[in-house]
């Protein structure tokens, strides 16, 4: 059997091998992990952590897979060693409580030796430290002696995915790749941090899970979680010096090359900038392209931030190589070439990429550009080797959006260091003052209050998902200044605290309900009657805020709590809406998009979501249309509670970020959208009647917003469309569904009628002309006699005057002297002008020109045949009056 060479090769072979052992090929999993504890997959065990922990009945008892994963622990080193990546592929086997140690230690001995064909002799294990069971299979299963099987303590032989979760201890295989790799450490072996020792595959024991007090407890059934690093087994068969001269690697690395116009020498000096610089550009492009395939768009924050680290790492390392413009997508590009065929969803999303990535390089170059310059300044303010205040930090951070990491990295390139503990404090206070700008003053003083109320009686009891109505008691009070107080007499504002509510408090998005609070007899007009203007949620507390409209109320009285229904009914509408808009978005625009944040309110709806361009007609109304379809359809919405793993499993959306209870609420509209949601909605996708959007826009980098209505206020906003189409076709004497054609008809005549005013405009000078050669003067001289036009045209510019001459001169004039006011400035302008002939007969247009200045203060000379000039506008009855002098003087022949 020849052995497996590239890594597409080596990656078959491993897939293939374990699928002869009875395991299941399955697919690699999405690098946003399924479990909120985790940023990012980063290990080939993360899709079955629940399988593991006994939380999930696993489908088939062994697999294997090719798992893409991103790990940004090292990110400061990657680069600059040859092991360390951000994106690797990891190639695993499992057992689901089936083969444990013997049959993953033989395996793994069988396919490094006869699959791949490595040298036994070059071969070594580890294991942790009491594993005697697993020292002893080694020499049992394979021709390893004791003396090559060694022991390490937890650090390295003891594997956990996180501080909690499955985890066990592990056993490691190692390839020596011969003494040219190895360090001058006398003691130089397995475990040794240089190159000669690669640890490829890690063959973990999944006995455990321990909880967050760090305490062991053993797992439902023992498991298999092998490891091993397709890129590091690649350097081994290709036999190359690092990970970045592998087949696929070196293929990045050359394009990194080209673009940056340099050489890549494989070196890994401290000072080997440029190799270091094109090992990150190659290693983060693949992260970068993965991430975005799999949804993840730029943010400053979670996977979102990892993305943008990576990519604006990437592209700083190129403005150090000197390329200034962008270059990223090339590179995206070239990842999507090289690995689609494997990795279908970066062929799938090729243009998503590259819109993306070409969007954020663009931001950050705007960013590093003006940022670079004001840290350069304030660096070179600074004596050598000094440290660059927190407050310019922060500046830099605030007022530029320059990532403080890159400060740092900036300052330590020159030798300066960073007043790190100053920055934070300028950013405790910036959210300090954030916090404070945020809250609303009337309530945010309330605080200790209502912590009491609370320790008094515990929560409110929210009953207002199907209740509209109930009787309660008044728990607790509190006036406008935010003190308890045990009555509120008409016309005081403050809030009432009850047992029981139907008032959904104001959260997720969805605005507070109206109402009333109202004392037995209130309906005959007796009574006490508070209005309920606004509701919110405080420390468990349903706060129903708002004012005695008669009566007065007092603590422990009984009373009966009203929701406005109508309005209630709206808002509900719009929430279901929401949540549709929210699933048509990820079917029209892709699963990239994830709600950023949303308002559902009675009159409108407003959702803000991820995604990095305008929406194009042809998307909204796709995605308007499917909406309505669903209305149509009369789904049945249907909220049901569960636990959080198991909504998880149910594929149920969930926003990152947000923290939930162990206990969950689903919303489940027909076989459509399924979100988590404290929310009120519809019974059935009918309600909500009819869905328009009203407006998308952008609202920050990678962020839009879709606002929309639906029911009456759909309704009423067709409506006015429709009166504003009426109210155009009546002035149109057309019918509405004739309007577009006359409104085109119309549209070309103007078009017509403005070309043939062109033209009439041009006979009708032509007219003028006439008319002014009728009146021209005539003067004999002793040299011969000419024609001069001596006239005031309208409506001309100083540029027209010399159209005007050579209209009259073509319709037989000699000469012509010309003043009028512009009819742009107003101001004085004059031009004489002479054909050969009237020049020879005598006729000088210079001292014509000169002769009009001196009489209308003005300047302009010229030669005998062209002159012109202009003074500041002149009472139009001077002008007429010069004009007049004028036509004397030519008749006169002077
Ligand atoms: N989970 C182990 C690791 O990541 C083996 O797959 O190393």
């Amino acid at each position: 059997m020849t052995k497996p060479l590239t890594t597409a090769e080596i990656r078959e072979s491993f897939l293939a091998f374990f699928e002869n052992k009875g395991s299941k090929r399955l697919p690699s999993a999405s690098l946003i992990p399924n479990d909120p504890s985790l940023l990012l997959t980063a290990a080939g065990m993360v899709p079955f952590k629940p399988i593991f922990l006994g939380v999930k009945q696993p489908e088939v008892p062994r697999a294997t897979t090719a798992q893409k994963c991103v790990r940004t622990t090292d990110i400061d080193i990657i680069g600059s060693t040859g092991r360390h990546l951000s994106f690797f592929e990891m190639l695993g086997s499992f057992s689901f409580g089936d083969y444990f140690k013997r049959e993953a230690i033989a395996w793994s001995w069988e396919y490094s030796t006869e699959v791949l064909g490595l040298d036994p002799d070059r071969l070594w294990a580890t294991v942790y430290r009491d594993d005697d069971e697993a020292a002893q299979l080694w020499e049992e299963e394979t021709p390893l002696t004791a003396e090559r099987i060694k022991r390490f303590d937890e650090a390295d032989n003891f594997w956990a995915a996180g501080p909690t979760g499955p985890c066990g201890p592990c056993s490691e295989l190692f390839y020596d790749r011969g003494a040219d790799f190895a360090c001058d450490e006398p003691d130089c072996s397995v475990g040794c941090e240089c190159d000669r020792y690669v640890e490829y595959w890690n063959l973990v024991f999944m006995q455990y899970n321990r909880d967050e007090h760090g305490t062991l407890t053993p797992l439902p059934n023992q498991s298999i979680d092998t490891g091993m690093g397709l890129e590091r087994m690649a350097a081994i068969m290709q036999d190359v010096a690092s990970n970045f001269d592998i087949d696929l690697m070196r293929q990045l690395v050359a394009l990194a090359e080209k673009i940056t116009n340099t050489s890549y020498t494989g070196s890994f000096d401290a000072d080997a900038n440029t190799d270091t610089a094109l090992r990150i550009i190659s290693d983060h492009a693949r992260s970068v392209a993965f991430l975005i395939a799999d949804g993840v768009l730029p943010s400053n924050e979670g996977r979102g931030y990892v993305l943008r680290r990576l990519l604006r790492r990437a592209v700083r390392y190129g403005r150090l190589l000197g390329v200034s413009d962008p270059f990223m997508q090339q590179m995206t590009d070239k990842v999507i070439d090289l690995m689609g065929e494997h990795y279908q969803e970066l062929l799938a999303h090729r243009e998503l990429i590259a819109g993306i990535v070409a969007a954020e390089e663009e931001r950050f170059l705007q960013t590093l550009r003006t940022g670079l310059s004001y840290l350069a300044d304030a660096l070179a303010a600074l004596p050598q080797g000094g440290e660059l205040s927190g407050a310019a930090a922060f500046e830099l951070h605030d007022t530029y959006g320059f990532p403080v990491d890159l400060t740092l990295e900036i300052a330590a390139e020159g030798g300066y260091s960073v007043d790190s503990d100053s920055f934070e404090q300028h950013m405790d206070q910036q959210k300090e003052r954030a916090r404070g700008s945020v809250q609303d003053v009337s309530w945010s003083s309330f605080g200790g209050t209502h912590a009491d109320i609370v320790q008094e009686f515990g929560a409110t009891y929210f009953e207002g998902y199907n209740t509209y109505e109930l009787d309660a008691v008044v728990l607790a009070i509190v006036d406008q200044d935010g003190k308890r107080v045990k009555k509120l007499k008409k016309d005081q504002q403050g809030e009432l605290i009850l047992n029981y509510s139907p008032f959904y408090g104001e959260q997720g998005g969805q605005a507070g309900d109206t109402g009333s609070i109202s004392a037995a007899g209130a309906s005959n007009g007796k009574g006490a009657y508070f209005q309920v203007t606004d509701t919110r949620i405080k420390d468990g507390l349903i706060i129903h805020a708002g004012t005695v409209q008669r009566g007065s109320i007092a603590a422990s009285e009984s009373v009966t709590a009203a929701i406005d229904l109508k309005r209630r009914n709206l808002i509900r509408r719009n929430h279901t809406a929401t949540h549709l808009l929210h699933w048509a978005l990820r079917k029209v625009v892709g699963t990239h998009v994830t709600q950023a944040g949303s308002f559902v309110g009675d009159t409108r709806l407003r959702f803000d979501f991820t995604h990095f361009e305008r929406l194009t007609a042809q998307q909204l109304a796709e995605i308007e249309r499917l909406l309505n379809e669903k209305i149509a359809d009369d789904l049945p919405v249907r909220a049901f509670e569960t636990t959080y793993t198991e909504s998880r499993e149910l594929g149920v959306m969930a926003l990152f970020g947000e923290k939930y209870d162990e206990y969950v609420r689903v919303l489940e509209i027909g076989n459509t959208s399924k979100e988590l949601c404290g929310g009120t909605h519809v019974g059935r996708s009918s309600e909500i009647g009819l869905f328009k959007i009203t407006n998308e826009e952008s609202v920050g980098a990678n962020m839009r917003r879709i606002e929309a209505v639906t029911s009456i206020a759909a309704y009423d906003y067709v409506t006015t469309l429709q009166e504003e189409l009426l109210a155009v076709a009546t002035t149109l004497k057309a019918s509405p569904r004739d309007v577009h054609a006359k409104v085109t008809t119309l549209l070309e005549s103007s078009k017509k009628l403005k070309a043939q005013l062109k033209e009439g405009g041009a006979a009708a000078s032509k007219m003028d002309t006439e008319t002014l050669l009728d009146r021209a003067v005539v003067t004999k001289t002793s040299d011969g006699s000419y024609k001069t036009v001596i006239a005031s045209p309208e409506n001309v510019t100083a540029g027209d005057l010399r159209q005007v001459w050579d209209s009259v001169r073509q319709a037989g004039a000699d000469a012509c002297i010309l003043l009028t006011a512009d009819c742009a400035t107003k101001k004085t302008i004059y031009l004489a002008a002479a054909t050969d002939a009237a020049t020879n007969a005598g006729f000088h247009a210079g001292q014509q020109v000169q002769q009009i200045a001196a009489a209308t203060a003005g300047r302009g000379g010229g030669k005998p045949a062209m002159a012109q000039g202009g003074a500041d506008e002149l009472e139009p009855a001077r002008l007429q009056e010069i004009l007049a002098e004028v036509r004397a003087h030519c008749m006169a022949g002077s």
